[in-house]
This record gives structure tokens, sequence and C-alpha cells, in this order.
């Protein structure tokens, strides 16, 4: 079953500079796909077309059978969880443990206050535990990377999108990540995945997608 439908998608950020160009392109739910390309390519920006953050885009954009610009926020999170490549973006409190606790609170209707076991077990798989007070604007960037993907784990029921999730990550991180990956492939949760790290995703992949010249090609 298909997660996106996109239909002859193009894109530009301005009239001067197309982005995408007449993209057909299916993304299945149950499957992991990895999206290359180049600097400057448009990885970032395909991952905000899918998460409805750009919504004056040419052609459509299904997701799930619904058109994403006439999507809210809401409807579009019930459904995936986009972890942005810039550590901070992903970052909505002010200490770990406020942060997984919103993160359950606001896409999982779960009680903020209560700090619960599966919100300690998420930061206790990157090894966070001992950071779970200490203010974000003490800690590394590689730190705050490793909470947005303890994030990730109070959404295991969502299609994910991940821009650049292992930059930065020594290789036991990066190990943690996939193996969770794998796990969630054998539950039939898919991903897609923006990633230079080829070695590393290689024996989870199912599709691989470059991006070249404005298209996606396989
Ligand atoms: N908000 C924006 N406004 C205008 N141009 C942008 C914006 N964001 C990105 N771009 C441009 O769009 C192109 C694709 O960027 P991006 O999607 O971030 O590439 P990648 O993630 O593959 O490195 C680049 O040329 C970049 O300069
Ligand atoms: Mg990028």
């Amino acid at each position: 079953m298909n997660i996106y439908n996109i239909k002859n998608l193009s894109f530009s950020y301005d009239e001067k500079c197309l982005i995408f160009e007449n993209i057909d392109l299916q993304l299945d739910i149950n499957k992991i796909t990895l999206l290359a390309g180049i600097n400057g390519s448009g990885k970032t920006t395909f991952c905000r077309l899918l998460s409805g953050l750009e919504k004056k885009y040419k052609g459509k954009i299904f997701l799930e059978n619904r058109e994403l610009s006439k999507s809210s926020f809401a409807e579009i999170s019930e459904k995936i969880v986009y972890l942005k490549q810039e550590s901070f973006a992903n970052i909505i409190a002010a200490t770990p443990s406020e942060d997984v606790a919103i993160w359950n609170h606001k896409f999982q209707n779960k009680i903020l206050p209560e700090f619960e076991k599966e919100q300690i077990e998420a930061l206790e798989e990157y090894n966070l535990e001992h950071l779970k007070d200490q203010p974000f604007w003490e800690m590394s960037g590689g730190q705050i990377k490793r909470v947005g993907l303890a994030g990730l784990l109070l959404n295991m029921d969502k299609y994910w999108i991940l821009d650049e999730p292992v930059t930065g990550l020594e290789n036991a991180l990066i190990d943690i990540l996939i193996n969770i990956l794998q796990k969630r492939k054998t539950a039939g949760k898919g991903a897609l995945i923006i990633s230079h790290r080829f070695e590393k995703f290689e024996k989870i992949v199912d599709n691989w997608l470059k991006i070249e010249d404005k298209e996606i090609i396989l």
C-alpha cells in the first residue's frame, strides 16, 4: 500500500529556479526508501513538501488518498513524523524529559506531567537518561540530535521521514537507529531516509532513489 502518491509534482521557491519538475512517484507504507542527491539538489525541500510545510506546489501529493495541500497539520501528523536535518529544529521544550513528554502529549494525546515508562525508555535507548533534565542550551549538537531520535520512539505507529538522521553520530548510535528501523519494518512500518551513509543503511533499504536534474530517479 502507498503512503504517498505523487503526481506531476513541480516546485520552486521562486519563479527563477525550479527544484522539481513533473515528479511521479509512489512511496510504499511498509518499505524503507533511501533518497540521495548532491548538496542543494532538493532533499530537504522534498521532505518539506511531503510533510505539508511547502504548500505552493504544482501537481498533486496524496497522503493516504488525501490531498496534502488540503490537510491540516493535525491530520498530517497523525500519519507521519518528520525529523528535520537541523537538530535544534526538532526541539520543542527546554529539556529532554520535557521534550519527549510533549511528543507524547501533543501527538499521542497522553498526559503531559506524567513522565511515563515509555518516555524514560525512549531516552534510555539513546543513552540520554543522565541528560534528561539538562537544558538544551547546555548540550552538544549530537546530544540534541539523539533527543530528536528518541522522540521518534513515541511515534512508532507512523511513517517516518528522516532528513540526514545520522549525520554527526558515532557508529554505535547509528546501529541503534538501524535496529529500530529493522524492527519497525518487520512490523510493516516504513520510512523515507535522506542519507549519504549508504553502507550503514544497505541491509534495510528496499528502494534507492536519487534526485538528479529536478527529477527523482531510481
Ligand atoms: N526557503 C528557501 N527559499 C529559497 N530557496 C531555498 C529555500 N530553502 C532551500 N532553498 C534552495 O533550494 C535548493 C534545494 O535546497 P535543499 O532542499 O535544502 O537541498 P538539500 O537538502 O538537497 O541539500 C537549494 O538551491 C537551496 O538554496
Ligand atoms: Mg538538506
